[in-house]
């Protein structure tokens, strides 16, 4: 039999044990399902309830979104799998947070993962993606690293205690973050899906493999050395220090600045594979710590939801802000309606002997903007 039309049916995560890679024919029509594996674990378990608390091997059935070995990660190691729950839960928390003032706010990471005919933004190799795969593979090693550290992961403690001797007045000590360890289990759960053989296209797998290193050396960039003073009433003549990782919100940061001078790339061959290299003339390999995308982004200025974009009407903009957030940028030049909010603050506060203070209630009408 001869097939003379061909018909891609994509699967999502579900159900894709059960057909993948199956091929039917019949009636001369040639149906080839084609597996489409979910490679944002993260954003699928970012949904999950906070209700959840993975203690028992059956539970890691429960979990949307994982491929086998990340689901096998699971069932050896529950305490770690909670924690990376938690990681996703951070991520989309630093998402929005960090991108509040932009026209793109991450909103889109609440798009449950089988939304059904919703095809978003971070399903597209957009700059989006790439910092979302960036941040959440730096996040859960980050959060991996602290678990370490506060004594909620059984199987690893304290980070090693740093080689050099210590400036006089400073000694090691304390509990510092065990970066190699989040580095190690946290590159084995995020890259999972990319390591797969049959899922998504090849571009796709180098471009999330190469965003998520980038985070992940956005975090090493993060360890700094932390301090707590010692000695007479404070006077700090001994320092005890050990090193630890700054806040993911400032990681953050610093990926929304890769965020905002990413590289287009396109997917060519470089010798004897095909590879990601930069799109623009100058001939130059990719560099390790720029993120990287495939697709052009919307710009976000009106609603498609073919391209994942919410569109920013209805939303606060600043008449003040030069930056993204001011109404210009961020209402595309519709303009704005202005409207009137009261707030309610704390005033005329007395202080009483001995020792609490009162204070009034003040109204206040502040004016804001939201775009047209
Ligand atoms: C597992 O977690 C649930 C909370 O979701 C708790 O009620 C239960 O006691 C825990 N079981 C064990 C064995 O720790
Ligand atoms: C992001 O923008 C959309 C579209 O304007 C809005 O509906 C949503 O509430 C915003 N999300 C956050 C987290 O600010
Ligand atoms: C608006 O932007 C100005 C200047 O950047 C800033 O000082 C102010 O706090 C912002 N107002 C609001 C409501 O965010």
């Amino acid at each position: 039999m001869v097939c003379n039309q061909l018909i891609h049916v994509r699967v999502r995560s579900q159900r894709r044990k059960l057909f993948s890679g199956e091929k039917f024919k019949s009636c001369g029509i040639c149906v080839v399902i084609q597996l489409e594996v979910n490679q944002d674990s993260v954003r699928a378990l970012s949904h999950t309830p906070a209700s959840l608390h993975i203690n028992q091997t059956q539970h890691c059935k429960l979990l949307p979104g994982l491929v086998s070995s990340q689901a096998q990660l699971c069932r050896t190691n529950l305490e770690l799998m909670q924690t990376i729950i938690q990681a996703a839960r951070e991520v989309k928390k630093t998402c929005q947070k960090t991108f509040a003032d932009m026209r793109w706010n991450c909103s889109s990471i609440d798009i449950p993962i089988d939304a059904p005919k919703y095809r978003p933004d971070l399903d597209r190799g957009t700059r989006e993606t790439a910092f979302v795969y960036a941040l959440s593979a730096a996040a859960i090693s980050h959060t991996i690293a602290r678990a370490c550290t506060s004594g909620d992961l059984r199987l690893c403690s304290c980070g090693p205690i740093p080689g050099e001797i210590p400036e006089p007045g400073y000694r090691w000590g304390g509990c510092g973050d065990n970066l190699h360890y989040g580095l190690v289990m946290g590159s084995k759960f995020s890259d999972a899906p990319m390591k797969m053989k049959r899922s998504g296209s090849h571009a796709n797998k180098l471009m999330h493999l190469h965003n998520s290193e980038v985070g992940r050396q956005a975090l090493r960039d993060a360890l700094v050395m932390k301090c707590k003073c010692h000695g007479v009433s404070g006077s700090c003549s001994i320092r005890t220090c050990w090193r630890g990782l700054q806040d993911l919100r400032d990681i953050a940061m610093d990926l929304k600045t890769k965020y905002l001078s990413a590289t287009k790339v396109v997917h060519r061959p470089m010798g004897t594979r095909k590879q990601l290299v930069p799109k623009d003339i100058d001939i130059r390999p990719v560099r390790e710590n720029e993120l990287v995308y495939l697709q052009s982004s919307a710009d976000f200025c009106l609603k498609n939801e073919k391209l994942g974009s919410a569109g920013t009407q209805d939303r606060q903009c600043n008449k003040t802000s030069v930056g993204s957030d001011s109404c210009d940028l961020m209402c595309c030049g519709r303009g704005y309606n202005p409207y009137t909010e009261k707030l309610v603050e704390r005033c005329h506060c007395k202080y009483h002997w001995c020792c609490y203070v009162t204070c009034k209630k003040c109204e206040r009408m502040v004016e804001r903007y939201v775009c047209k």
